[in-house]
């Protein structure tokens, strides 16, 4: 067949439908610096979702957006782009306000299993779909599923029906319809160096809380050697990007800056997150997580119309803890059951006498993964009595061979890893190099 006859051939063949934008063209612009215009922006996120844009070419625009950075007008398209992705959820005939909180991640954060009860007794339905745990830090999911029978997966009916009801609080898996775009872009990011970029992080966490259709929403953004933004400014930037998204949206959005450079509370783990979570709601519990507890749910309550809520006595009197009980049997766990605990145990005690001037996150964070608290592949279980419980925090005063914390396990073997990850994540000082006491919550962010 001559050339001519070839191409007759192909011009008379049925055309595909064909695409609007090339990918080439989208990384270029982005690659060197460009404003990337809303319409191939959208067409870029659509495509990936059908898998038309390969993960290397999606992943070569992950980097260049985490070294261009975006424009505002960019992050509000991309995030619009991924909620379109996926199914919208309306909660509008609910009859009751909804309020969610996302927080960044963080080592020991076990809040959302107090503050979720505790808002909803105030009638206020919260929507909380979370996560797993993916590295260093916890997922929510995880935590609850140390609770015997407790089931993370509910249809949209049940969630529904969860909030409708005296319950009102919900904690849940997310659905596999909300923005896929995202599910398929945060695994992608993963595993390509370009998980700590703000335009990605701010429109992954609001184009998930804009589709699940809360009326309100509050943001914990953590700083610090736990958090993905090390320094306050990175968050500061993070957190007003967000309220700024979900303002714009309809979303009723505050955010909380709060320290994630030592782990929040005692208990870093599932099960023993549980435990400590359990003592919040009955009035006890460390002083930082009561502390982070309160006031993300003075936060949340404001924003539902309740200024004036008097959380401190719902945790004090027991209506937080009959309303968590109440959550967890609505979703088949049995809140009394006793909760799994560590085969083996290894406790790491003080040298010198002196005070704790240092307790480090990230390595506490990592230590417990490798003690089977977290999970390396998303497919991985995870070991529910494994993790780290402390006895001291910065700013207590140790003598030698006293116990700083207990690390467990179900295999001895895990030990000498996390030891490693230890290694120079404490320090132990004179009485004059005590840090001073500083409030978990720095800064707050409005509209
Ligand atoms: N959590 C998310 O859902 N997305 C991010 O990009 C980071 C944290």
């Amino acid at each position: 067949m001559t050339l001519r006859q070839a191409l007759r051939q192909a011009q008379d063949r049925p055309q595909g439908p064909r695409e609007a934008f090339d990918a080439i063209d989208v990384i270029r612009a982005k690659r060197d610096g460009g404003v990337v215009p809303d319409a191939a922006l959208r067409w870029m996120i659509d495509a990936y979702t059908r898998g038309y844009v390969s993960d290397a070419q999606m992943a070569s625009f992950a980097m260049a957006i985490f070294q261009r950075g975006m424009q505002r007008d960019e992050i509000r398209v991309l995030t619009d782009a991924m909620i379109a992705s996926g199914e919208r959820m309306s909660f509008a005939s609910l009859g009751k306000r909804t309020v969610d909180k996302h927080s960044t991640g963080g080592v020991g954060d076990k809040i959302t299993l107090p503050l979720a009860p505790l808002v909803a007794v105030f009638g206020v339905a919260v929507p909380q779909l979370s996560g797993r745990g993916l590295g260093h830090t916890g997922g929510t999911l995880d935590k609850l599923e140390s609770i015997p029978g407790w089931r993370a997966a509910l249809s949209n009916e049940e969630m529904f029906a969860q909030m409708q009801s005296d319950v009102g609080a919900v904690i849940c898996a997310a659905g596999s319809g909300l923005a896929p775009a995202d599910k398929k872009l945060y695994a992608l990011r993963d595993v390509t160096g370009t998980v700590e970029a703000i335009p990605l992080i701010a429109s992954s966490i609001m184009s998930k809380k804009i589709a699940e259709g809360t009326d309100a929403l509050v943001l914990d953004v953590k700083f610090g050697g736990g958090a993905f933004m090390q320094d306050i400014d990175r968050a500061r930037e993070l957190a007003r990007t967000m309220v700024e998204l979900g303002t714009d949206s309809g979303v009723a959005t505050t955010a909380l800056l709060t320290d994630m450079n030592v782990p929040l509370g005692l208990a870093i783990g599932n099960a023993n997150e549980v435990r400590e979570s359990v003592e919040i709601l009955a009035g006890g519990g460390p002083a930082d997580v009561r502390e982070l507890t309160l006031a993300l749910a003075r936060e949340m309550l404001s924003l539902a119309g309740q200024p004036d809520a008097d959380v401190e006595a719902a945790l004090d009197d027991g209506r937080a803890m009959d309303s968590w009980k109440a959550m967890i049997r609505a979703q088949d766990g049995d809140p009394d059951a006793p909760l799994p605990t560590a085969r083996e145990t290894h406790v790491v005690t003080a040298e010198r006498d002196g005070v704790v001037t240092r307790m480090d996150a990230l390595p506490f964070g990592i230590a417990a993964w490798r003690l089977g608290a977290g999970r390396a592949r998303a497919e991985d279980p995870v070991i529910f009595a494994a993790g780290i419980d402390l006895a001291v925090k910065p700013g207590e005063t140790v003598t030698a061979g006293q116990p700083l914390f207990t690390l467990s396990a179900d295999d001895e073997g895990r030990f000498a890893r996390a030891l490693e990850a230890l290694d120079g994540a404490y320090e132990i000082g004179d009485a004059a190099s005590a840090p001073a006491p500083q409030p978990i919550v720095r800064e707050r962010i409005t509209a």
